[in-house]
């Protein structure tokens, strides 16, 4: 046999051989290498961010600037859920996992757009009621065979990928507290690290780390002290009491971490966003001042133990719930002409922090919207410097941003083809005021600010912090400027994905966008006809890119709003090039009219009706995902009672108040509701 031959022959084994080999391991599970390669070599999209960066930039290409606007519906799948849907979905060999409401957990044959399993953790709906901000969950984590998930009563969960069997599940909160969790579990070094929720109605928080394999506890980090009379539970801990006063412990102190986490496995350091004070108000909850570590800060923690390596405070001393809990991102910056590790971060307080990831140092901080509270961020010290009216003393001030933050949980994306992160980012104030007086109120189902607008105080009006309006906006991280922005309707509006030279988002208007990276200028537009407030994800199957995304309207601020003629059932969307599958049939929306029915109450009766709406029910219904009130039935008045008294909506999330308010005082709401009803009615006839 000619050499020549003899040598393309084994060129040709050779390849064969090492085909198959990627064949063989296109088949296994997510383990550690697939995980610590997600950032070059995937087609999937194995973890929250997409990798330990989490900076959701898709290395895909064959989606691209020339040719997005043939991008079409490839098959969506109704999943019949009301309320917010906030989950990325993760793709492990074309095998879609997400969650929905309630904490259920969907897997997804991509090939053919059809789920394969659910599990349902039957989180008990008495739950809905625990939580500050809808029956959300933004996701799964794959390692190994196995799918892990924490549910909204604060178990984290670990089921089989292929049959959604349950392996083991883990209580990670005193459940007799308003924890909740929310975020995605993150995988790193076998470890499953969650976090949780809750610091507006009161609970301290932490994060904690459990083997992947056997669900045995590994270690707990706190991120505020306790009762110091009690030991500490770390160094951390110990440090972390000296900059607070009062008696913070009894309303749970705060800081809980339920969404940002990222990883460098070079400096074998992890990630976490901490939560905001409980209660918001500095002044009552550490009433001799102070800088109330950990909250509202950037902690890298040893994966290994747990143990706090450094930290940054964003916002010390707290008193406007501006958590650090925002998405975190992690590159390498050419800064100066030297390349930096960073670490970068848009949390609710209105600047852009890059902080120097090995130890913490802040390179730079620029607001990124229009912010009141402090004038900037002093580079000596990293502190912010307040204005006079930041803390609110004796007068309401109108600070922005507002509570809801210019950033909330809502991912932002990096890409280093453009250098630019694309930020989801909200413009708006809101008042802040001392209350008059203050209890707590200790009952795990109601908000604890010890904030509020107070008649007898001055007012600090700021006509700019008046606006409210959302805005994507592509930030320059070196320079901290804005390259370009979209202004959006809405505060409320979806998380965010990079792939090559696009940058894809959803707003509260359903429409479903695909941006130029480079320049903002619209290039694909797709209307869902429901609010986004999820990512959308890119990945790979057969050769062929897929763009997916969650339409579901709520969150937050999903309950109090909606910019959609209707909100339709949960679903999922597929979409790949020159696809054309039509959108599916949802019910027609029926017109709703305001309730006119005869009521027959005083005006103190009415009076004692809207403060009880206030406290017991606007958080819920607000008119967004969860029906205005003043717009249903004579058939929902007709059973009022047995709804509100007696539970009998229960199973739809709708709270039994037997236990709280009496006959008289349901009568009372049910008069207020219909009298609210009455004079919109005359309102509208003028
Ligand atoms: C934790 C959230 C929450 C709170 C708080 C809440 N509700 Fe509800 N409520 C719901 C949900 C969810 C539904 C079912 C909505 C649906 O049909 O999807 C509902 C439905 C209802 C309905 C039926 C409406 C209709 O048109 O079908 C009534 C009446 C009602 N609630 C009254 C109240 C009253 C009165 C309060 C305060 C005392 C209250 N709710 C507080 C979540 C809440």
């Amino acid at each position: 046999m000619n050499r020549l031959i003899k040598y393309a022959l084994l060129l040709l084994v050779t390849l064969a051989v090492l085909d198959c080999a990627k064949e063989n391991s296109a088949s296994s599970t997510v383990d550690d290498l697939k995980l610590l390669n997600a950032k070059t070599a995937t087609s999937d999209w194995l973890t929250y961010g997409l990798n330990y960066s989490e900076d959701r930039h898709s290395p895909l290409t064959q989606i691209n600037k020339s040719n997005v606007s043939e991008l079409g519906l490839a098959w969506s799948i109704n999943l019949g859920t009301r309320r917010g849907l906030e989950s990325t979905p993760l793709v492990h060999e074309g095998i879609m996992y997400f969650t929905g409401t309630w904490s259920k957990v969907y897997a997804v044959d991509v090939r053919k757009g059809e789920i394969i399993w659910t599990y349902d953790p039957e989180v008990p709906k008495e739950w809905g009621e625990k939580v500050c901000c809808d029956v959300v969950n933004r996701g799964v984590a794959l390692y190994e065979d196995k799918v892990y998930l924490g549910t909204l009563d604060g178990r984290l969960i670990c089921v089989d990928a292929k049959t959604g069997d349950m392996n083991w599940e883990k209580i990670t909160v005193d459940q007799s507290k308003p924890y909740s969790i929310t975020g995605a579990p993150r995988i790193v070094k076998g470890k499953v690290i969650i976090g949780n929720g809750g610091a507006d109605l009161g609970v301290r928080g932490y994060v904690t780390a459990y083997d992947a394999i056997t669900g045995d506890q590994s270690w707990r980090f706190y991120v505020v002290p306790g009762d110091p009379n009690e030991p500490f539970e770390s160094d951390a801990m110990e440090e972390a009491a000296k900059t607070w006063t009062g008696e913070w412990w009894k309303y749970g102190g705060g800081g809980t971490a339920w969404d940002a986490m990222a990883y460098d496995p070079e400096l074998n350091q992890l990630y976490i966003g901490t939560g905001n004070g409980a209660p918001w108000n500095r002044d009552v909850r550490s009433p001799g001042g102070g800088d109330n570590l950990y909250l509202s800060s950037i902690v890298s923690l040893n994966p290994d133990d747990g143990e706090l390596l450094w930290h940054y405070q964003t916002t010390p001393g707290d008193s406007w719930d501006y958590t650090a809990t925002q998405h975190i991102i992690l590159a390498d910056l050419d800064i100066e002409g030297k390349t930096k590790k960073a670490l970068m971060q848009a949390p609710k307080n209105g600047f852009f922090y890059v902080l120097d990831r090995t130890n913490g140092e802040l390179i730079s901080a620029e607001p990124y919207v229009y912010t009141n509270w402090a004038k900037e961020i002093d580079m000596q010290t990293g502190r912010p410097i307040e204005t006079q009216f930041a803390r609110y003393p004796n007068m309401n001030s109108q600070i922005s941003p507002n509570a809801g933050g210019a950033h909330n949980w809502q991912p932002m994306a990096y890409n280093d083809k453009t250098g630019l992160v694309y930020i989801p980012a909200r413009e708006g104030g809101m008042f802040y005021g001392q209350p008059k007086e203050w209890e707590y109120i200790d009952d795990s189902r109601s908000w604890n600010t010890a904030s509020s607008f107070n008649e007898e105080n001055d007012t600090h009006n700021d006509s700019i912090a008046g606006r409210n309006f959302g805005k994507l906006i592509a930030w320059n991280p070196i320079t901290q400027e804005e390259e370009w922005s979209v202004w959006q309707k809405s505060s409320w509006n979806a998380g965010v994905l990079t792939t090559d030279d696009l940058v894809f988002q959803g707003n509260a208007e359903g429409e479903f966008s695909a941006y130029d990276a480079y320049t903002g200028d619209t290039l694909w537009s797709y209307s869902l006809k429901t609010g986004i407030v999820a990512s959308p994800i890119s990945y790979e199957v057969d050769g062929v890119q897929y763009v997916s995304i969650l339409v579901g309207w709520g969150g937050v601020m999903g309950l109090y709003s909606k910019f959609t003629e209707q909100i339709n059932p949960g679903t999922l969307y597929t979409f790949a090039l020159g696809k054309n599958e039509p959108m599916p049939n949802f019910p027609e929306a029926i017109e709703k009219k305001l309730i006119d029915l005869s009521f027959d109450a005083t005006h103190e009766e009415i009076q004692h009706g809207a403060s009880l709406f206030g406290r017991y029910c606007r958080t819920c219904h607000g008119g967004g995902a969860i029906p205005n009130l003043a717009f249903s039935s004579g058939e929902v008045f007709s059973t009022f009672q047995q709804i509100v008294g007696k539970g009998t909506l229960l199973g739809l999330g709708m709270p039994n108040f037997g236990d709280r308010l009496s006959v008289k005082d349901i009568e009372d709401i049910k008069n207020y509701i219909l009298s609210d009803a009455k004079v919109r009615r005359e309102n509208a006839a003028e």
